[in-house]
């Protein structure tokens, strides 16, 4: 058995030892890139280096990447799909290509010094061509050289075998992806089949040398990149012989606790068999389980990471995946809180690898939600009975006694819209509605209902995404310059408040979009309205003063020798980049910013201060 610790550090090893430079993960939430919520892939937080910039640690480069994705959510409860996982990966930023990055990983995966895995139960995909860019023949052929029967290279569409971008524009190409056969040993296919969900992708080699651009046209880039991901999850379980990750340490602990909390076992049936619970509905506790630990970590890693439940962006997502756990653990019969309980268990199954998830928000966080979830249930379910109580009402309608004379309830289809109404503000879930229809004893059209419901629900949705079309609308570009521009005055934000406020002021997080930027910080109270003037007047005389904006590479010494300021210095690499604004600012950071202060437009303004945290206060600002 080997632990995920030494999975982590072999694979990290492996890539220095070819050369890779070791970089850390950057945090879930994007700090400078309002095109999307979380950091989706290993690549993300690196695109701007894919697109030809340098980048401080070289051209090789490998990580363990905290990643969030919700595409995939209707898929978790299965064994191998997860919200919130880690991708071990390595680039190659315009250095190796095809040859040399297939080569490693197949040196990774089977070299007995390495994982050692069976080359027999391995098969590859590479992509078939299209009009936008030829079938990746040398990915084939270097296939074939390694020893892969042709049965077993599978020519697939762009759906399938292409890359990105993270957005709507940037860095994309064809991939090849790697597959391991979970199933039995003795009965491992000649020929590779990619709807056999016991292949299961591991690996993800991706070629990066196009950038679709907004008009949708892929043109080349200057520098052909290598981004592979390979999802540790997957990983540790196809080399510890589990065909379900739940069984790997990242989760049993959690799955454990779960069994501890519920009358249930996990797979105490057989995978196809159902556990009826309460006699209402059929409960697949295994799916339901699963989904519970999944969610619950990516809570724990989403609340570490600053985000906090709400109706909006991040926090709706976090909203979603706390109560849909929730919804998991009321099915199988846990009656109180519980998801503190369980995000326990993650933090100290992640807190050596990731000491910050012992936040002390987490729990806090998660308490309070599940409490506002309950009261939420406990309302939805005083609506329906009240529906349920009111014959004056359209909910439902009375039939005639059958020949015993009992009484009938109907649902009446057309009041889906109350339906619909429990879900829309009360956050009631629809599923929930129909169980306690059935525990009633009300008949209805189980399809009809719930077609019309989606009926309503498509409505909503396209109207809200008129509402939130601007957010997403546009790649990196798009909103880079006002967003570079304010990443800058982020640096001469935390000079001025250091000078005004004092040297005890670090940062403590930061969120920039094209309009605004958020900006924590330590301090234990709230800014005096002359202290706000005091740091508003410190960016606007940077900004008319016109300075240049210089960058220089140094080790994280130097660094600090020169006063540079870096509150997430950790996060970067050994040689680090320094900003300094001449008389103003010092900073180690990752860019982007301006060549000069006085390409920054607008005049500084202080929107808002308030509480962020204990000891912590946040900034909205803007140029006006
Ligand atoms: N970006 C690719 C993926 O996420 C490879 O790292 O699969």
């Amino acid at each position: 058995m080997i632990t995920a610790n030494e999975l982590r550090q072999k694979y990290l090893k492996f890539f220095e030892s070819k050369g890779h430079a070791i970089i850390p993960s950057a945090p879930l939430v994007p700090e400078n890139d309002s095109t999307v919520l979380f950091t989706t892939a290993g690549m993300h937080p690196l695109v701007p280096y894919l697109m030809g910039e340098k980048h401080p640690m070289g051209k090789r480069l490998a990580d363990v990447q905290k990643c969030v994705r919700t595409g995939d959510i209707d898929e978790v409860g299965d064994p191998t799909h997860h919200t919130f996982f880690e991708m071990l990966g390595n680039w190659s930023l315009g250095d190796y290509f095809k040859e040399e990055s297939i080569t490693m990983s197949w040196e990774f995966l089977t070299s007995k010094e390495w994982l050692g895995l069976d080359k027999n139960r391995i098969a590859v995909s590479v992509f078939a061509g299209d009009k936008d860019a030829p079938f990746d023949e040398g990915s084939f052929e270097i296939w074939k050289n390694i020893g892969m029967s042709e049965s077993r290279i599978a020519k697939l569409p762009k759906k399938n075998n292409w890359w990105g971008p993270a957005g709507e524009t940037g860095p994309c190409g064809a991939d090849t992806e790697i597959f391991y056969w979970v199933g039995d040993a003795e009965k491992v296919p000649d020929s590779f089949n990619d709807d056999n969900d016991l292949w299961v992708e591991i690996w993800n080699n991706v070629f990066m040398e196009y950038n679709k651009k907004k008009d949708g046209a892929y043109e080349k880039i200057a520098q052909q990149n290598v981004d592979t991901g390979m999802g540790l999850e997957r990983i540790l379980a196809a080399v510890n012989g589990f065909s379900d990750n739940y069984k790997t340490e990242l989760f049993w602990p959690i799955i454990q606790k779960i069994e501890e909390l519920t009358k249930f076992k996990y797979g105490e049936k057989s995978d196809s068999e159902h556990i009826k619970d309460d006699g209402q509905c059929w409960v697949d506790t295994r799916k339901s389980m699963r989904i519970v630990a999944d969610h619950i970590k990516a809570a724990v890693f989403m609340i570490t990471d600053g985000v906090e439940p709400s109706n909006t962006e991040r926090g709706y997502v976090l909203r979603r995946l706390i109560r849909r756990a929730v919804r998991q653990g009321y099915k199988l019969g846990i009656k109180n809180n519980f998801t503190a309980e369980i995000a326990k268990i993650v933090q100290d199954l992640c807190k050596e690898t990731y000491p910050e998830v012992l936040n002390e928000n987490v729990l806090v966080e998660l308490q309070k939600e599940e409490n506002n979830f309950r009261k939420t249930l406990e309302r939805g379910l005083v609506k329906i009975d009240k529906y349920l109580s009111n014959p004056e009402g359209n909910f439902f309608y009375e039939k005639k006694g059958d020949e015993m004379g009992k009484r009938q309830l109907y649902f009446n289809t057309d009041a889906t819209e109350l339906i619909f109404d429990l879900y829309q503000t009360e956050g009631f879930p629809l599923e929930m509605t129909l169980e306690e229809l059935k525990r009633t004893g009300v008949s209805f059209d189980e399809n009809k209902l719930k077609e019309r419901f989606n009926e309503l629900l498509k409505k909503h949705q396209d109207l809200s995404r008129t509402a939130s079309a601007g957010m997403f609308k546009g790649g990196l570009a798009d909103t880079k310059e006002e967003t570079t521009q304010l990443h800058t005055v982020a640096h001469l934000m935390l000079a001025g408040l250091r000078k005004t406020l004092g040297e005890h002021v670090h940062q403590k997080g930061s969120n920039i979009n094209g309009e605004r930027v958020r900006f924590d910080f330590s301090h234990p109270e709230k800014m005096t309205d002359e202290q706000k003037q005091a740091v508003e007047k410190y960016v606007n005389e940077a900004i008319e003063a016109k300075v240049d904006v210089a960058l220089e590479e140094m080790s994280l010494d130097e660094a600090r020798e020169k006063g540079a300021e870096g509150a997430f210095e950790n996060k970067y690499g050994d040689v680090v980049k320094v900003f300094t604004i001449e008389g103003f600012s010092r900073e180690i950071c990752g860019g982007p910013h301006v060549k000069n202060t006085g390409d920054i437009k607008g005049k500084f303004k202080i929107k808002k201060e308030e509480s962020s945290s204990a000891g912590v206060r946040r900034i909205k600002a803007v140029l006006e």
